[in-house]
């Protein structure tokens, strides 16, 4: 009798520059509209690290493999989640939950107040995921997913004074980032 196979946990760890062409692979099958390109990976990784650095992108690997990473942009004390993807054999086993409370533990980080996305109107797993976390609804941007013209539902997580953004977080138990 074979003996039972145990799931690895992914582990979460900082996008670098050699993650790129995982994330693309994956970007393109989540992302199949409006995929980021190479470039825009590469301009965002630019601002991720030193003093001034203003973003912070997580990868979650199972091994070697690259199965879900996620972005956020920090500008003052406004926050926004540049992006986030899970490989589809992962969906519902947490692991967004996991990359999102890692974005909000960069929030904090980053002193920011408010932490904003945008999201297809269409979207629904993602914005359960996002009200789970405490993100309201707050309006749309018309058109703003070409092609298709699709509407973006804008969310916002605002924090309480000095509390930081990860508070409201469902799990946050310990560190995780180890970039
Ligand atoms: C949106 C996305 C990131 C969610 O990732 P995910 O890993 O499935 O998220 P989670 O597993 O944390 O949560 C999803 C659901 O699984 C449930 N779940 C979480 N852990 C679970 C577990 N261990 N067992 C069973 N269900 C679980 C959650 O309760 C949640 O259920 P709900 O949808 O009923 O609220 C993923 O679907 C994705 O990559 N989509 C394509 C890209 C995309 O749309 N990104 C967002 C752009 S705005």
């Amino acid at each position: 009798m074979t003996a039972p196979v145990t799931p690895v946990t992914p582990v979460l760890r900082e996008m670098r520059w050699w993650d790129i062409d995982s994330v693309l692979g994956l970007e393109k099958d989540l992302f199949p509209e409006d995929a980021w390109s190479r470039g825009m990976f590469w301009s965002e990784l630019a601002h991720s690290r030193g003093p001034e650095a203003t973003r912070r992108y997580v990868v979650a690997v199972e091994g070697e493999r690259v199965v879900g990473y996620a972005g956020l942009a920090a500008q003052g004390d406004l926050g926004d989640i540049q992006t986030i993807a899970v490989a589809r054999e992962h969906w519902s086993t947490g692991l967004g939950g996991r990359l999102l409370t890692e974005l909000l533990r960069a929030a904090t980080a980053f002193e920011c107040a408010e932490v904003m996305l945008e999201c297809r109107v269409d979207n629904v797993r993602a914005q359960r995921l996002y009200e789970r976390f405490g993100f309201e609804p707050i309006g749309f941007r018309r058109g703003y997913y070409q092609p298709g013209n699709v509407d973006a539902l804008v969310m916002r997580l605002t924090t309480a004074p000095g509390s930081g953004p990860a508070a409201g977080s469902p799990s946050v138990q310990g560190t995780e980032s180890n970039g």
